[in-house]
């Protein structure tokens, strides 16, 4: 594994900004995988940036997210949908036929049979990951099996009280979401883990030096041919 650890969010958003653009260069056609949540916020603001100055283009790549929660409209803003298009899909060249999240239309069983074929016919090459608080990955909460694929989870009130900030109230938190799997993260060619801020730093500690195990999901990390820890001072003060 790699680790690099940056100054602030700026250079967070940036050298994640640049796996994604170099990762295109290299392979235009590149499957991406992304996630939502505040961590890759600045990095899609430099991906617009880069799209705009003609120095990135999306037109031949695909993108898969991580997940969506269950229970509220995607026009709604807490949507991932919402957030995705808000923050990045709209304002860069990515085909919209081409765009994958998962999302429930008739069954549950339908919705995460048809996510996983789609990723066994589009392998990831890059996926973008965040980090929980408890350890979780997508929505891999503690507790997840490894050998997990796309599947409809429930949230554990961590993880249901950490993303209340962008509700009105914990009480408008769905409680449930469908999330890839663990096994579809670890399928991933190369992974990228964004982690921001000092109250990542337990997790970031144990999931680089914890045992492997499901009760922090991102352990599983440690065993992934090419992954690279992008954190920032305040996550890595644990692990300096
Ligand atoms: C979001 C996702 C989550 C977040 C994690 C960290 O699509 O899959 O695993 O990456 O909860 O969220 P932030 O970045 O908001 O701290």
């Amino acid at each position: 594994m790699n680790i690099m650890i940056v100054k602030n969010y700026k250079e967070l958003s940036k050298t994640g900004a640049d796996f994604i653009i170099k990762q295109l260069k290299h392979k235009p056609q590149s499957v991406l995988g992304l996630a939502t949540g505040s961590s890759p916020l600045g990095m899609y603001q430099e991906l617009i940036k880069a799209y705009q100055a003609h120095k990135v283009t999306f037109s031949q790549s695909r993108v898969f997210n991580l997940d969506e929660y269950i229970g509220i409209d995607y026009a709604q803003k807490e949507s991932y949908h919402y957030y995705m298009l808000e923050n990045l899909y709209q304002y860069i060249d990515i085909p919209k036929n081409r765009i994958h999240i998962p999302e429930i239309k008739d069954s549950y069983s339908e919705a995460t049979k048809k996510f996983d074929k789609l990723l066994d016919l589009h392998p990831i090459d890059l996926q973008i990951l965040g980090l929980g608080t408890n350890g979780h990955i997508g929505f891999n909460e503690p507790g997840t099996p490894f050998s997990s694929t796309t599947f409809i989870t429930k949230l554990n009130w961590q993880t249901r009280k950490d993303n209340a900030r962008f509700f009105n109230s914990i009480n408008d938190v769905p409680t449930h979401a469908i999330t890839m799997g663990i096994r579809n993260i670890m399928k991933a060619k190369r992974i990228v883990l964004i982690v921001y801020g000092a109250n990542k730093k337990d997790a970031l500690y144990n999931m680089i030096h914890g045992e492997i195990t499901p009760d922090i999901p991102a352990s599983i990390l440690q065993l992934h041919s090419d992954l690279t820890i992008v954190a920032d001072d305040a996550a890595a003060q644990s692990i300096k």
